[in-house]
């Protein structure tokens, strides 16, 4: 495998010798732990991946902006970022081209800051026991997308998986907050994720309306006891966007990892890299092609319409059979498996709403598949599905995920080779039917190291506009100060306006992203101020704080207004349940408030016109100084009040 190295870095671009030595480390690992199909990809290289893309003549840099990265103090990023924090359980919002953090949304996870899983509003969202306390404390987030309309994002939503638990969250993005989290029944490995971009039947709907989620994982259905591994089956979900219910699944053959969905509205796909169903990592790799599984949204809900459906164990969602063998006739096939080499990974829609790629992972291949012919097939104009396949082109060792230009343009990245390869569309095709002079692969990057994720800026819309891609490098090794065992990982900005990408800027970020997504920031309209109406549970006036008590149940009424709480103390008696209704009255924007209570594991904070509650039980007679724990006013310290716990 050393002459990987050689045989991909044809650009020019240039790598310390230590990056190499690296680089062949994290590969000869790799294949040696995976005796990974691919290892041959440097002897059998096709010629349109080997030739040196023409040394294009302009300098690095010619169309970049070098210094794009680097805005002037009080200067506003042009783009949002939005990012799965991996199993921190949040979503990340970014600016860009900065690479700025700006927030962080908890959505799975407690999160100290805010409050989030001890006030009884997120702890509702979050899902309890019934004791009270948190039903998880843990999750893992991979894929974020947002709500779209006419092809491009609108505004509303944005959606995010925890694949330990099989939950999707909901954010809110006119105030960046989670405001629902679903349970899908009945499959564990939740993975992909991707909101459909139309309705497939009414033209009038041109919004998402429908979230599809893919569970990577295969279980007994029902998962009741432990039965044969081959009888173990995963599905495909469907959760309505508004509801946020699931709306249906389908049982498949294979496994979902990551998802798409048409410009249509007809078609959402996943790759499967499980079509063995092993259950160990050597059977999942023992066939040479795995799958792009298509789903027939509209099909789909037919059957479901007609009662062709079964439920599972105590769930009531509507499951189809979307087997193999249930759906060998195209013209009621409810989905279609187009074959892709071993084991792909990303799939990933082009913005001229034609195909979706699939990036090989242990196949050093591309796979574009054109959505217009597997349409064809459902409708019986198409004789085999694999008729679909465009192209099926070599990029580079271990491709994962696909990003785009607009201009025609893929961005894939290489696990592997730890690239970025550029590559055109139209000329993987034209190579693929036989025109061996065709020059599909434009460029090559080298990114440090290891990239996993990659998007570009507007690149799952219609308006992709080609400015910045970003990387999620898995590993940083030695770009970052040392700072123990745990690394950093590397989000890296590239220029992609140029024929040529240009690395702009390294990130760190704490583990561990894995998706994103970049969209201009006048899509989004963030507002600062809640609406008081908004709570039910308001306290609107100051006058209306106080204590009532209901036997051992204790509430507790209180404004904050910068620098004072309405209430200078409060008693309560050991044992107490008490509820605490906090209202920030405060409405000028940026003026949040924290409410600490010592020894009570609570601490929350409020925004301009939000309310929060929390419910805990009254600790041992004493003093407990409440304080404010957001900073707020030059009197800041001195904003607080007292819960006297009495015998
Ligand atoms: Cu109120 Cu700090
Ligand atoms: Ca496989």
């Amino acid at each position: 495998m050393n002459d990987e190295d050689k045989n991909h870095n044809t650009t020019g671009h240039s790598t310390t010798p230590q990056g190499l030595a690296r680089r062949r480390f994290i590969n000869s690992a790799a294949i040696a732990g995976l005796t990974l199909g691919a290892a041959a990809c440097a002897d059998k290289k096709a010629d349109g991946a080997a030739a040196a893309p023409a040394a294009s003549g302009a300098a690095p840099g010619a169309h970049a902006d070098a210094n794009a990265t680097h805005l002037k103090p009080g200067q506003l990023d042009s783009y949002y970022g939005l990012w799965s924090g991996g199993h921190t359980g949040d979503m990340r919002v970014l600016g860009l081209p900065s690479g700025r953090e700006l927030l962080r949304i908890p959505c799975f996870v407690p999160d100290a800051l805010v409050g989030w899983g001890i006030t009884n509003e997120s702890k509702k969202i979050m899902g309890t026991k019934a004791d009270g306390s948190l039903r998880y404390t843990v999750g893992d987030t991979h894929h974020t997308h947002a709500s779209y309309k006419d092809g491009n994002y609108d505004g509303r939503y944005a959606w995010i998986n925890d694949k330990i638990n099989s939950r999707i969250a909901r954010i809110r993005l006119d105030y960046f907050i989670c405001d629902k989290i679903t349970q899908l029944p009945n499959v564990q490995g939740f993975h992909g994720i991707f909101p459909d971009k139309r309705d497939p039947v009414d033209p009038k709907i041109n919004y998402t309306t429908r979230v599809f989620c893919g569970a990577e994982f295969a279980t007994p259905l029902p998962n009741a006891g432990v039965e044969d591994g081959s009888k173990y089956r995963s599905m495909f979900s469907c959760v309505d966007a508004e509801t946020m219910e699931v709306r249906w699944q389908v049982v498949i053959d294979g496994n979902c990892d990551l998802a798409a969905t048409s410009y249509d509205g007809k078609l959402a796909a996943t790759n499967q890299y499980n079509t063995e169903m092993g259950a160990h990592y050597e059977d999942m790799m023992s066939a040479e092609r795995d799958a792009c599984l298509f789903f027939n949204v509209a099909r789909i809900e037919e059957a479901v319409k007609a009662g062709r459906f079964k439920t599972i164990g105590g769930s009531k969602v509507p499951v189809v059979d979307g087997t193999r063998e249930a759906n060998k006739d195209p013209k009621t096939a409810l989905t279609a498996y187009v074959s892709v080499p071993k084991n792909p990974h990303g799939v990933n829609a082009s913005p001229d709403q034609k195909y979706f790629i699939c990036a090989g992972k242990l196949s050093p291949t591309a796979t574009v598949i054109e959505l217009a012919k597997v349409l064809d097939w459902f409708d019986g104009k198409l004789d085999k599905i694999d008729g679909a396949i465009a192209a099926e082109v070599e990029i580079g060792l271990g491709p994962l995920h696909t990003a785009f230009d607009g201009r025609g343009n893929a961005y894939t990245t290489l696990f592997l080779d730890s690239q970025v390869v550029k590559w055109n569309v139209e000329k993987a095709i034209a190579f693929h039917k036989g025109d061996k002079t065709a020059k599909y692969v434009v460029d090559r990057l080298d990114v440090q190291y290891q990239p996993g994720h990659i998007n570009g800026s507007q690149s799952e819309t219609i308006a992709a506009d080609g400015k910045y891609l970003a990387v999620g490098c898995k590993f940083s090794k030695d770009r970052f100060l040392p700072v123990g065992p745990l690394h950093a990982e590397n989000e890296q900005i590239i220029d992609m306006s140029g024929e040529k990408m240009v690395l702009l800027a390294d990130h760190p970020v704490r583990g561990e992203p894995h998706d994103f997504i970049i969209f201009k920031r006048e899509l989004l309209k963030p507002k600062q101020v809640y609406a008081l109406d908004d709570f039910p549970n308001a306290v609107k006036d100051p006058k209306e704080s106080g204590v009532t008590r209901n036997g051992k149940k204790v509430t507790v009424k209180m404004t904050s207004q910068a620098p004072a709480f309405s209430l200078r103390e409060f008693k309560v008696k050991k044992g107490d349940e008490v509820t605490l209704i906090l209202t920030n009255l405060d409405k000028i924007q940026d003026l949040t408030h924290g409410f600490a209570i010592p020894n009570h594991n609570v601490n929350f904070i409020v925004n301009p016109q939000e309310t929060a509650s929390v419910t805990f039980i009254a600790g041992e007679p004493g003093v407990y100084w409440c304080y404010c724990t957001h900073f707020c006013h030059a009197l800041h310290l001195e904003m607080r009040t007292r819960m006297i716990v009495e015998a």
